[in-house]
C-alpha cells in the first residue's frame, strides 16, 4: 500500500486485486533516462508575447467548429510564464531527460528571415533551467506549429516549405546549439499527413488524399534537411526523427487480411522508416498510390538521399496497435481509453521496439511518447487519483523492458505528458498528465501516477 487509498498495506487493492503501485521488481539499466514531453502549442499559451507570430493551429482553434468546446491554445497550461515553476515540479519528479519543443513562429514570426531574439531567449532560459536541475534537454524543432505565413504560400504541399524548415532549423541551432544534446526534427509526420490532410480533424484540417502523400514526401524531405543543416552546423550533439509507429495485426489468419496487413503497415510505419534508413519509399506504398500521384510526381532526383542521412538515434511514439481486416479496415480487439483512437496494448511496445532494431539495425532508440487520458479530478482531500494511467505506464515499462532484455538499445523513455495540456481536436477535454493542471487557477496538482512515477526513477525500478 502507499497511504493513497483504502488498501490493505500489503499491496493489494480493496478488492484483493494488487494496487499498481505494488513493484514488479524490474530493474532498468543505470542511468536510464527516465523523463516526460509536452510541445509548445500545447502547453505554452502566450499566444501574442514577445513578438510571436500565429500558427496554423491558431488559425484552426479560432475557427469555430473545430475543436472540441472552442478551445484554443492561447493561455493553455501558460507554461511560457510559469517555466520555473514547471522545472521545479520535474526535478521534484527526478526527470533525467525533458522533451520539449520549440514553437517556429516565436523563432521566425512570419516563418522566414532573421531569428526573434525574444523568442530564442525563451528556450536558452528553459534549457539552462533544465541543465541548473541536471534535466537532459530534448528538443523537437517541428510539432505541428507552422507559422500561418508559410501556410498561406501553401503550407506542406509546398517544397519550398522543406527549406524554410532548414533556415529555421538552423537558427535554432545557431541560438541554442551547444546547449541541446538531442534534438529531434518533425514530430509524427503521419499525424500531419493522416489528421491534417486526409481526414482533416487537425490543422489545416484538409480532406485531400492527393495532397497528404506530397505533403508526406516534403516532411520527410524537410526532416532530412534538418539533420544536414545541423552537420553544416557543426554543433555537439545528436540528432533523430520522431515517429509514432503502430504495430499492425491481421484481424484473422486469411491470406486476405494477411495481405491487407502488409499495405497498411507500409502506410503506417514503412514509408517514414524506409525512406529514412533504407533510402528509398516502400515499392507497395508507391505502387498502391501509382505513379501519377501528386506524391511520387513530387519525388525529384536526390531527395532519397537527403531523407537518408544518417541519423544518431530514432524517436518512437507508441500508443496503440492496429487490426487490419481483409477489407483493410481496422477493428479493435483491446478496451480502448478515454481517446477513441487509443487500444490499450502493452505486447505493442515490445513488438514495434523489437521489429525497429531487427528491421532498421541496432539505432539507439528514445520513447519519446506513451501514455493515457484519463477523466480525471481533484478529490476532496486535493489529491488526484489515476490508477489506471499508473497500471498502463507499469505494463508499458515492463514491455520496454522486456525489450532491453532481449537487446533493444533504448536509452530512455518520455511520458506523454508531463502536464495537462491542449489536446489538438479534443482540447481540454482529454487529461494526459502526470500533473494535473486547474486550468481555472493554473494550479498544478501531481496525480497519484506522478508520486508513483517519481519512485519509480528514484529505483530505476517498476
Ligand atoms: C502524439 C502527439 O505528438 C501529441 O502532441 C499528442 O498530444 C499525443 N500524441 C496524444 O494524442
Amino acid at each position: 500500500g502507499t497511504g493513497h487509498d483504502a488498501g490493505t498495506g500489503d499491496g493489494s487493492g480493496p478488492g484483493g486485486e494488487p494496487e499498481p503501485e505494488t513493484p514488479l521488481g524490474l530493474r532498468f539499466p543505470d542511468g536510464f533516462g527516465w523523463g516526460a514531453a509536452t510541445s509548445a502549442y500545447q502547453i505554452e499559451g502566450a499566444a501574442k508575447d514577445d513578438g510571436r507570430g500565429e500558427s496554423i493551429w491558431d488559425t484552426f482553434s479560432h475557427t469555430p467548429g473545430r475543436v472540441h468546446g472552442g478551445d484554443t491554445g492561447d493561455v493553455a497550461a501558460d507554461h511560457y510564464h510559469r517555466y520555473l515553476a514547471d522545472l521545479d515540479l520535474m526535478k521534484d519528479l527526478g526527470l533525467r531527460t525533458y522533451r520539449f519543443s520549440i514553437s517556429w513562429p516565436r523563432i521566425q514570426a512570419d516563418g522566414t528571415g532573421k531569428p526573434n531574439q525574444r523568442g530564442l531567449d525563451f528556450y536558452r532560459r528553459l534549457v539552462a533551467g533544465l541543465h541548473e536541475r541536471g534535466i537532459a534537454p530534448m528538443a523537437t524543432l517541428y510539432h505541428w506549429d507552422l507559422p500561418q505565413a508559410l501556410q498561406d504560400v501553401g503550407g506542406w504541399e509546398s517544397r519550398e516549405v522543406a527549406y524554410r524548415f532548414a533556415e529555421y532549423a538552423d537558427a535554432v541551432f545557431q541560438g541554442l546549439g551547444t546547449d541541446v544534446p538531442t534534438w529531434l526534427t518533425v514530430n509524427e509526420p503521419k499525424t500531419v499527413v493522416q489528421n491534417g490532410y486526409l481526414h482533416g480533424h487537425h490543422a489545416p484540417g484538409k480532406k485531400d488524399r492527393p495532397a497528404a502523400y506530397l505533403v508526406a514526401h516534403h516532411l520527410q524531405l524537410a526532416h532530412g534537411l534538418g539533420v544536414q543543416a545541423f552537420r553544416a552546423a557543426g554543433i555537439p550533439g545528436r540528432i533523430g526523427a520522431a515517429l509514432n509507429l503502430h504495430p499492425c495485426y491481421p484481424a484473422d489468419d486469411s491470406a486476405e487480411a494477411r495481405s491487407a496487413t502488409r499495405l497498411y503497415d507500409g502506410y503506417e510505419n514503412r514509408l517514414y522508416l524506409d525512406s529514412i534508413f533504407k533510402g528509398r519509399y516502400p515499392d507497395d506504398v508507391l505502387d498502391d498510390l501509382g505513379p501519377q500521384s501528386r506524391m511520387v510526381q513530387g519525388i525529384r532526383d536526390g531527395d532519397l538521399a537527403v531523407i537518408s542521412t544518417p541519423v544518431d538515434l530514432l524517436a518512437v511514439q507508441y500508443y496503440t496497435p492496429y487490426y487490419v481486416t481483409r477489407d483493410g479496415d481496422t477493428e479493435n480487439r483491446w478496451p480502448t481509453s478515454q481517446a477513441s483512437w487509443q487500444q490499450i496494448f502493452p505486447d505493442g511496445m515490445y513488438d514495434i521496439l523489437t521489429r525497429v532494431t531487427r528491421d532498421y539495425g541496432r539505432v539507439p532508440l528514445t520513447i519519446t511518447e506513451n501514455g493515457l487520458p484519463t477523466p480525471d479530478v481533484v478529490d476532496e482531500d486535493g489529491t488526484v487519483d489515476d490508477p489506471s494511467r499508473i497500471s498502463f505506464l507499469r505494463d508499458h515499462f515492463a514491455a520496454a523492458h522486456r525489450a532491453i532484455a532481449d537487446g533493444v538499445p533504448l536509452e530512455s523513455y518520455h511520458v506523454w505528458s508531463l502536464m495537462d495540456n491542449f489536446e489538438w481536436d479534443q482540447g481540454y477535454a482529454e487529461r494526459w498528465g502526470l500533473i494535473y493542471v486547474d486550468y481555472a487557477t493554473q494550479q498544478r496538482i501531481l496525480k497519484r501516477s506522478a508520486h508513483w512515477y517519481r519512485r519509480v526513477i528514484a529505483n530505476d525500478t517498476v
